[in-house]
């Protein structure tokens, strides 16, 4: 295909998703924001990879800065990676997260740069900026990594599972358990499943309106 075919492509397959939606309906705002929680309790339902490679396969579109894809994620199945992780999770994250059918560590590679000409090919002297740049290269990618994340919290829950974000871990202990040797560093843990409702502990704690955080000048 030619650089003009490939571009037309692109336009058409905009026009033709905004024909067929202009925004989500009531219930796919409730089921992505409104009255999807954050979960602490698991029924005994499997979550398959398939599932998990549907969430990710929506959350990898979300965009970030120059395209660029920092997040890693290990998705912790096994009784044995499982007991590997419990021993650096602060103690009440530590029953939920065994409970849970999966718990994604959800992390960032601060050698992201080295793949531009992959995930940025108009501009993969972009590169320059971070190789020579060991502080910029970890902030900024870490910060790109976070946006992913949340897009993956999303996406889990566009794909009709729940999720339980949870910060409340030993970093350090968590890379060097899954990460030693390598440039990946975790930023938070996330239990998948389908949530319990037996682990909503209260109603839904206070939103800040638009008028008290936001500024239209
Ligand atoms: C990045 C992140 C870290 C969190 N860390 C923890 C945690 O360590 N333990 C915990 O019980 N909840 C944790 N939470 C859950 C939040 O407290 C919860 O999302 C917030 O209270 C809103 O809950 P709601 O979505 O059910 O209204 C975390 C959430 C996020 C997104």
């Amino acid at each position: 295909m030619s650089v003009e075919e490939a571009l037309a492509t692109a336009r058409a397959q905009v026009e033709d998703y905004r024909e067929r939606i202009a925004s989500l309906d009531d219930d796919s705002r409730d089921l992505m924001f409104r009255q999807a929680r954050n979960h602490n309790a698991w029924q005994d339902r499997d979550v398959t990879d398939a599932q998990l490679q549907d969430a990710f396969n929506l959350a990898r579109m979300g965009p970030t800065s120059a395209n660029t894809q920092p997040m890693r994620i290990a998705f912790i199945r096994s009784t044995e990676a499982k007991e590997r992780l419990n021993p650096h999770v602060n103690g009440p994250n530590q029953e939920k997260t065994m409970a849970a059918p999966v718990t994604a560590i959800v992390a960032y590679d601060n050698t992201f740069f080295t793949d531009f000409p992959r995930f940025n090919p108009i501009r993969p002297e972009m590169a320059d900026r971070f190789s020579g740049n060991a502080e910029m290269a970890e902030s900024f990618s870490r910060i790109q990594a976070i946006l992913q994340g949340g897009y993956f919290i999303l996406a889990l829950r566009a794909v009709g599972l729940d999720a339980g974000a949870m910060g409340g871990f030993n970093n350090k202990a968590v890379d060097e358990e899954f990460f030693a040797g390598t440039a990946v560093k975790s930023i938070f843990l996330c239990n998948i499943g389908y949530g319990d409702v037996a682990g909503i502990k209260g109603p839904r704690l206070y939103r800040y309106e638009f008028d008290e955080v936001c500024d239209v000048l």
